[in-house]
């Protein structure tokens, strides 16, 4: 008999076959993170006029493409990739989803909804470019954040920070929040009836940027907007859909700082998030 979850052969090929082509975008994202301009496929007859890595003609003529004079340094397991390419998105709209934010920032004002506010120092209501292609959602501020007033600022921000380079971006041009907005005592889990009360903050706060991808950064943020209790290795290698927009879940910074390991699992969410940025 066959059961349930059983696939048939059809299946398992195009399963095997997205396998490959994951495995073999991750290999050659990080070729070209480490200066590889072009393939050239043998057997090609006109290697001038291969696709390069870049997704252009190849415009070196058939040349062997230079060195690059240096080998980027590798920051951990992050290294830096170039942007994608910049959209136009112009000033009118950037100062709509501004002036959303602010007025979320109004609404949500000196917030004494949920027990959390007895022990925060600041709101942490999130930062970053309105207009962000990109954004990462947190669980919940942690001492350093709670001392500052804004988000990923202690070692696990740090890391995020790195994780936004490797995808070719920066800091400022992405949007960066957590599902509540303030410091759980001892750093711990927010409790259900936290983010009930604090989430539709958030909900608001992508619906203003509505961003072309979002990143979840572990169980509580994937859990969230996904609506799910499920674990977060099951929501990871998948792209999801909030409200229309992509959504990819990974691992949390301080989880990676703790496991270093799953540092390449993330890595090839990361890629995942550059190739929707890209596509
Ligand atoms: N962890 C989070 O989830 N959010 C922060 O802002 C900092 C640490």
């Amino acid at each position: 008999m066959i059961g349930a979850n059983a696939m048939t052969t059809g299946e398992r090929r195009t399963a095997d076959h997205d396998d490959i082509a994951q495995n073999l975008r991750a290999t050659l994202t990080q070729l070209r993170l480490w200066g590889l301009r072009e393939v050239i496929l043998f057997g090609s007859p006109r290697p001038d006029v291969l696709p390069s890595l870049d997704g252009e003609a190849s415009a070196s003529g058939g040349k062997t493409p230079p060195m690059p004079e240096e080998t980027p340094k590798r920051h951990d397991a992050f290294v830096e990739a170039s942007p994608p390419s910049d959209e136009p998105i112009s000033r009118d709209e950037r100062n709509r989803k501004a002036s959303l934010l602010e007025d979320i920032r109004r609404d949500l004002g000196d917030c004494r909804r949920c027990p959390l506010h007895r022990g925060r120092t600041h709101v942490v209501f999130g930062e970053g470019d309105p207009a962000a292609p990109l954004v990462f959602v947190g669980e919940g501020p942690g001492a350093d954040e709670d001392r500052l007033g804004r988000p990923f600022v202690g070692q696990a921000g740090q890391l995020l920070n790195k994780m936004i380079r490797a995808i070719g971006l920066h800091r400022e041009k992405v949007y960066i929040c957590n599902v509540v907005k303030c410091r759980p005592p001892g750093n711990r889990m927010p409790e259900p009836e936290e983010i009930r009360i604090c989430s539709p903050f958030l909900i608001r706060q992508l619906e203003a940027i509505r961003p072309r991808v979002i990143c979840t950064l572990g169980a509580c943020a994937s859990r969230t907007l996904l609506s799910t209790t499920a674990a977060i290795s099951d929501l990871r290698r998948k792209i999801h859909v909030w409200r229309g927009i992509p959504l990819v879940a990974t691992y949390h910074p301080a989880y990676l700082l703790r496991n270093s390991a799953k540092k390449a699992d993330t890595w090839k969410d990361l890629l995942e998030v550059m190739a929707l940025l890209h596509s």
